[in-house]
């Protein structure tokens, strides 16, 4: 065989593969009754602590839901719900980890600790290409992604290859992040997702001692933007010290400090998100 014909050969098992995961991708998708992205202007905002949190309200209303950890150089899912172990493949397709009724998929387990993820974006895109079709998600009634921040490839893909219904659009309240929001918020809007809502995250802090406000990163700026962009306030979650440590140790504020303010933000959220993707009618804003 020439080298031409070898290189034809590789290009056309290439295209085939291609093909192949696209309809697996249609073939999960069908499955799957509701899709919602998570992403925002900027990093560190509360992504995965939204998404990680909003999945498990889910699970405990009794939904079928998947977690799809789309940030693929800073996949945190896993750490944030203190999961580990290994997948589960025959190869070509694999099954994704369990925790506490949560179906979840990550770049996590595959790759050593510590060792950065150095890939451009089309192969990011292929992962998260392989995330959607070569998992075996089964009957789902929500799947979650909690995409990278910022306007990216990733969040280009998740669009064309999941058809989200939902986007959902993390940023805390002062106008540093804000400015990015706008653009996550357009982004969301040109790629013709349905329903955008947005979350201010951060929003406010009491101090755990004696009560009183903190004005850290200020208050009600996400509320005044998704009015201003006729986008929808899902909620306002406050900074709980709690929250954070939670975060650090795996256990998710709504399973592990219930009764906090920020689990009762996320419940609200996930509240209005049902509503939404159910195409009920939400509930006014009583903050
Ligand atoms: N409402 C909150 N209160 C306290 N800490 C929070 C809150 N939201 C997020 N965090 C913490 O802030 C950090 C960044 O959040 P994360 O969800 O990882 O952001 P992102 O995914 O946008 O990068 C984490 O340590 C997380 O535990
Ligand atoms: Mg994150």
């Amino acid at each position: 065989m020439s080298r031409g014909e070898e290189m034809k050969g590789s290009e056309q098992d290439r295209v085939r593969e291609m093909r192949e995961r696209e309809r697996r991708i249609q073939q999960n998708l069908e499955q799957i009754r509701h899709r919602i992205v998570v992403f925002s202007g900027k990093g560190g905002v509360g992504k995965t602590t939204v998404a990680v949190n909003l999945s498990y309200v889910l699970v405990r209303k009794g939904y079928q839901v998947g977690l799809l950890d789309a940030d693929i150089t800073g996949p945190n899912v896993p750490k944030m719900i203190g999961l580990d172990g290994t997948f589960w493949s025959n190869g070509t397709q694999f099954r994704p980890l369990e925790k506490e009724g949560l179906k979840v998929v990550s770049i996590a387990p595959l790759v050593p600790k510590d060792s950065p993820v150095i890939w451009r974006g089309p192969l990011r895109s292929v992962a998260l290409a392989q995330f959607l079709g070569d998992v075996i998600w089964g009957r789902l009634d929500f799947l979650v992604a909690d995409l990278p921040p910022g306007t990216g490839d990733e969040v280009l893909t998740s669009a064309q290859k999941m058809h989200p219904e939902m986007a959902i659009v993390v940023t805390t309240p002062q106008e540093m992040s804000l400015i990015d929001c706008r653009r996550a918020v357009n982004m969301a809007k040109q790629l013709n997702i349905p329903k955008v809502g947005v979350v201010e995250n951060m929003s406010g802090l009491r101090c755990p001692h004696c009560g009183a406000e903190i004005d850290l990163f200020g208050t009600g700026g996400g509320e005044i933007m998704a009015k201003q962009m006729g986008v929808i306030l899902l909620g306002k979650v406050p900074i709980e010290v709690e929250t954070r440590k939670g975060g650090d140790k795996g256990l998710p504020a709504v399973l592990f400090n219930p009764e906090g303010d920020a689990a009762s933000a996320f419940f609200q959220i996930a509240r209005r998100v049902t509503q939404l993707v159910l195409d009920k009618p939400v509930a006014k804003q009583h903050q």
